[in-house]
């Protein structure tokens, strides 16, 4: 296993459609350990294959530190709610903005042996999903932001 370089905002990589994963090969695992690997050294909540350069649909997040949750081919099958929070991502780096989602998402994903299971979140997780979906597409978290971009380490003095 081995951490990967996380591609910011401004590399072309990051606006691709990303394809379907049809087999989980060995060099697709190693991806996968990869990905996990990067998400928890740079403390994240979750990362997308095309974040490391890897235009497939992959998507690992984890929301507490102790529930890696790997996600092949996602697709978001229903929604419901709406939350409205600060949200960042490893490719834009210090920075943060308000997106409203959905409070609720269930998605269709495939694991490491390509079976299909159903995943239901709520709050961070739903938010996760649906901004992880979005990189597969292409789309950073950025074209949705109401208001300005703030550095999250001003966010974090706002809270205290
Ligand atoms: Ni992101």
């Amino acid at each position: 296993m081995a951490t990967r370089k996380v591609r910011e905002m401004g590399d072309p990589v990051l606006n691709k459609q990303c394809k379907e994963v049809t087999e989980v090969t060995p060099r697709l695992q190693e991806l996968i350990d990869d990905m996990f690997e990067t998400l928890y050294e740079e403390n994240g909540v979750g990362l997308a294959a095309p974040q490391v350069g890897i235009l497939k649909r992959v998507v690992v997040i984890d929301t507490t530190g102790e529930d890696p949750l790997l996600l092949i081919n996602p697709k978001i099958l229903e929604t419901s709610g709406e939350q409205d929070g600060y949200e960042g991502c490893l490719s834009v780096p210090g920075k943060s903005g308000k997106v409203t989602r959905p409070n609720y998402v269930k998605a269709l994903a495939y694991d490491e042996n390509m079976e299909p299971f159903e995943i239901e979140g709520t709050e961070l997780l739903a938010r996760a999903i649906c901004h992880e979906v979005d990189h597969l597409n292409g789309c950073l978290y950025v074209e949705k932001v109401h208001g300005p971009l703030v550095n999250t380490e001003d966010l974090r003095d706002d809270e205290e």
